[in-house]
C-alpha cells in the first residue's frame, strides 16, 4: 500500500515509524516531513493543499493520514475524500470539536458528557465584568486554535482579568471561554474512530508546563508516559463509552462522522472524570509513547478506520511501558531560538531508546533546531522505571545549545 502522511512533527515521525513497520506498506510519502523521517519514507517538500492534490493525482495512493490540527481544521480531509481517497482524519465540520471550544462544549452539554462548567463571551469587557462580580479566578480559554497556548489557568482574580485581555488580543480569542477550574490528575484518552466505533489507544499523560513540578508557562507539552497505572484497557473502554462514543453518535446523527483520532483531555476529579478539551487528532507527544505500545498492524488499523470498518482485534495493548522526553529550544515557548546546531551521539543510544525529530532542519548538511519542540527522546521498557531511565539516557546523547527539558516526567506514576 502507498500511504501519504501529512505533517512534520514528532507525532508524525512516530506515525511514520509505526506505518513503516507494517508488512503491508509498499511506499510511504511524507509531506513535508522532517530530516529524521527521511530514512522511513520519501519526503515531499510541499505544504500546500493545491500542490499536494496535483501530486496525489499522479500516484496510486491507498491511504492519506493527516497529523496536525491546522490542515484538518482547514478541510484537507474533505478535499482528499472528494477526490476518492481513503483518509484517516476528520472532516472540517467534525474537526470543529477542536477548532471551536464552544462547539465542543455545546455538544458535550447536549449529550451529557461530563465537563467543567463554563460561560462564553464575545468581548473582553463583558468577561472581565463577569469575573469582577463573581470575584473568583477562572480558567481562561480562546475559542479557536492557538497551538496549545490559548489557555491560562489563573490563580487569582487579577490574573484572570489579565488573561482575558491577553487571550482577547490573539486571533483565536474573538470568543472567550471562562471555565471552572478542575483539580485532579490529567489523562489523555485517544481513540481510533471509524465514524461509529472507537478503539482506545494505551492511556497516557502529557506534562504541559515548561518546568519541573508543573511550574512555568503552558507549552505544547514537555513529555509523555504510557500506560497509566490507573487506566488499563477495560477502564479505557469505559472512559471511551462515557466521553467519546456519545460524541461519535451525535456527530454521526448530524452527518459529520468522525473518522480519525479523537483525543479527550480528561481530569479525574473527585466527582469522576471530566473532559477539559477535545482534539480532533493524535496528541503530540502522546502518539510517541502510545504507538510503540500497540501490538499489531497500525497501517491496517488506520486504513480500516478510514473505510468505516475498524476492527477491535487489529491492535492490542502491549504490556510494556514508554516515556518521551521533549527537548525544547532555548527560549521556548515564548521566543524559541532557531538555527542552533544539533548533535546526536547515535553510538551511545541505549537499546529500546531512540530519537524522534520534531522541529529540526538540515542547513548545508548540518542538523539545526527549527522550532520550539526540537527532539523527542523515547524509551521503551518492561515497566515505567526502565522506560524513563532509557528515555533520559537518550536525552544524554543529545547536544543542543540552550536545550530545555524536564527532569521529572512520569514521576507521579512512580510514587
Ligand atoms: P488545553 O489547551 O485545553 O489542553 O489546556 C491546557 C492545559 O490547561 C491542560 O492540559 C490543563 O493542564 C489546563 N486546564 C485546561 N482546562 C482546565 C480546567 N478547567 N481546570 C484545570 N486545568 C485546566
Ligand atoms: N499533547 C497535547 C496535544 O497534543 O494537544
Amino acid at each position: 500500500m502507498h500511504v501519504l502522511l501529512i505533517g512534520s512533527g514528532g507525532r508524525e515521525h512516530a506515525l511514520a515509524k509505526a506505518l513503516a513497520s507494517s508488512p503491508r506498506l509498499s511506499t510511504l510519502t511524507i509531506a513535508p516531513g522532517n530530516p529524521g523521517m527521511a530514512s522511513l519514507g520519501e519526503l515531499l517538500p510541499i505544504s500546500d493543499i493545491d500542490h499536494i492534490r496535483v501530486w496525489v493525482r499522479t500516484q496510486h495512493i491507498d491511504l492519506v493520514v493527516i497529523g496536525p490540527e491546522a490542515p484538518l481544521a482547514a478541510g484537507w480531509a474533505d478535499v482528499f475524500r472528494a477526490d476518492g481517497y481513503a483518509v484517516f482524519g476528520p472532516s472540517k465540520s467534525a474537526a470543529r470539536l477542536e477548532s471551536s471550544k464552544s462547539f465542543a462544549k455545546q455538544l458535550m452539554q447536549r449529550v451529557g458528557v461530563p465537563t467543567a462548567a463554563f460561560r462564553s463571551f464575545t468581548s473582553a469587557k463583558e468577561a472581565q465584568a463577569f469575573v469582577r462580580s463573581a470575584n473568583t479566578p477562572y480558567v481562561v480559554k480562546a475559542d479557536g486554535l492557538a497551538a496549545g497556548k490559548g489557555v491560562v489557568v489563573a490563580d487569582s482574580v487579577d490574573e484572570t482579568l489579565d488573561a482575558i485581555q491577553l487571550v482577547a488580543n490573539t486571533p483565536a480569542g474573538q470568543q472567550i471561554l471562562l471555565e471552572e477550574r478542575l483539580y485532579g490528575p490529567e489523562v489523555s484518552l485517544i481513540a481510533l474512530c471509524d465514524g461509529v466505533h472507537a478503539w482506545p489507544l494505551p492511556s497516557s499523560r502529557d506534562h504541559k508546563r515548561l518546568l519541573d513540578g508543573d511550574e512555568g508557562p503552558n507549552t505544547g507539552g514537555m513529555g509523555t508516559i504510557s500506560p497509566l497505572r490507573a487506566i488499563n484497557y477495560s477502564t479505557a473502554q469505559e472512559l471511551v463509552q462515557r466521553t467519546i462514543t456519545p460524541i461519535l453518535n451525535v456527530l454521526q446523527a448530524h452527518n459529520m462522522p468522525f473518522i480519525g483520532a479523537l483525543y479527550a483531555g480528561l481530569i479525574l476529579t473527585e466527582h469522576g472524570p471530566k473532559v477539559i478539551e477535545y482534539n480532533a487528532r493524535f496528541g503530540d507527544s502522546e502518539t510517541q509513547v502510545m504507538l510503540p505500545l500497540c501490538d499489531g498492524d497500525m497501517l491496517i488499523a488506520l486504513y480500516t478506520a478510514a473505510l468505516g470498518q475498524l476492527n477491535d482485534d487489529t491492535l492490542q495493548w502491549s504490556n510494556r511501558a514508554a516515556a518521551c522526553i521533549v527537548v525544547g529550544s532555548y527560549g521556548y515557548p515564548n521566543l524559541p531560538r532557531r538555527g542552533d546546531p544539533i548533535t546526536i551521539n547515535t553510538e551511545r543510544l541505549p537499546t529500546d531508546g531512540y530519537v524522534l525529530h520534531a522541529g529540526t532542519q538540515l542547513v548545508n548538511g548540518q542538523l539545526v533546531s527549527a522550532g520550539g519542540r526540537v527532539l523527542n527522546a523515547v524509551g521503551i521498557g518492561t515497566d515505567m522505571h526502565s522506560a524513563l531511565r532509557t528515555a533520559y539516557e537518550v536525552v544524554d546523547c543529545i547536544q543542543l545549545h540552550g536545550m530545555q527539558y524536564r527532569l521529572d516526567i512520569g514521576q507521579t506514576e512512580l510514587l
